[in-house]
């Protein structure tokens, strides 16, 4: 018996999280550690990758504001921002997390419409999922899409003028451990997915998720996509620009360890804040 409330797991009751780890285990099996499902299921399906998410979106779009959440997951983060007082919806390829999430929201939001809150569906085709947001979050989604560029371009079209993109995405062009496999991963993998596959095996990793289910985003191919879509692009928490309208030299100079932390071509994740020009 677990002594932490229902209210507390953000609508997740025991058996719900037994069916979750059963999911996982397999989902991730041969990529995970049985160590790395624990924490997985702690940090993403509980709220402490959520609440993260949460505190970056809130000085920066106001009470009420409708957000979109692509690639829900089973919610947390959604859930956790209707909580906060926003509109907040959020859809998902995968129908399991789908079901966890609209199950949670019922028991947090009795006279919500869980159905229409959490949606199963396909970000390479989701036109049709309604627009007008305020904000629109891709947390750890966009190396899961065949074509990022494409997504991107949707989203921006979706969002009201002036409305804000948030996304974080690891960088396959850089020197870190893998998101997923946590094997060491170099820039010159990017170049082959045969080498990428070989180097799996050879840590003794199943490359089957990453044959179906990773596609290469690279720090420099979203912020030449959004440069293409004519968006303003900023860090996270919006103190510096990024890229156009100008990348001043006294923002070069203040701010020298972000700007290369994000222009480095070998920088371990895109962690980006991204606006549509208001005209
Ligand atoms: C690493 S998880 C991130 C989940 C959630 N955003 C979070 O941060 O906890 C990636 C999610 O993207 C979803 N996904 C993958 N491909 C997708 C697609 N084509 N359309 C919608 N969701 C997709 C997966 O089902 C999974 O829930």
């Amino acid at each position: 018996m677990t002594s932490i409330s229902v209210g507390e797991r953000l609508g997740l009751d025991v058996e719900d999280e037994r069916e979750i780890r059963s999911h996982l285990e397999d989902l991730y099996a041969g990529v995970f550690t049985p160590e790395a499902i624990v924490a997985h299921q702690d940090e993403w399906v509980g709220r402490s990758a959520a609440e993260w998410a949460l505190n970056v979106v809130k000085p920066l779009i106001s009470d009420g504001g409708r957000i979109l959440d692509v690639g829900c997951g089973y919610g947390s983060f959604v859930l956790l921002a209707r909580q906060a007082g926003y509109d907040a919806y959020g859809f998902d390829l995968s129908k399991f997390e789908v079901s966890i999430a609209q199950k949670r929201a019922g028991r947090l939001f009795p006279t919500l419409d869980a159905q229409s809150v959490f949606r199963t569906m396909d970000a390479t085709r989701f036109h049709g999922h309604g627009n007008g947001y305020d904000a629109i979050t891709l947390w750890n989604v966009l190396e899961h899409v065949p074509n990022h560029r494409r997504l991107l371009r949707d989203c921006a079209a979706l969002l009201n003028p002036g409305g804000r993109i948030f996304l974080v995405c690891p960088n396959y062009f850089a020197f870190r451990m893998e998101a997923h496999y946590h094997v060491p991963w170099s820039p010159w993998l990017w170049f082959s997915r045969k080498w990428a596959r070989e180097h799996l095996i050879a840590h003794s990793k199943d490359p089957r998720f990453f044959e179906e289910s990773i596609y290469y985003t690279t720090n420099w191919s979203v912020l030449f996509c959004l440069w293409r879509l004519k968006l303003h692009v900023f860090n996270i928490d919006r103190t510096l620009p990024l890229l156009p309208p100008v990348l001043k030299t006294s923002h070069v100079r203040e701010h020298f360890r972000i700007v290369c932390q994000h222009l480095n071509p070998l920088s371990p994740s895109t962690v980006l804040m991204v606006e549509k020009p208001k005209e």
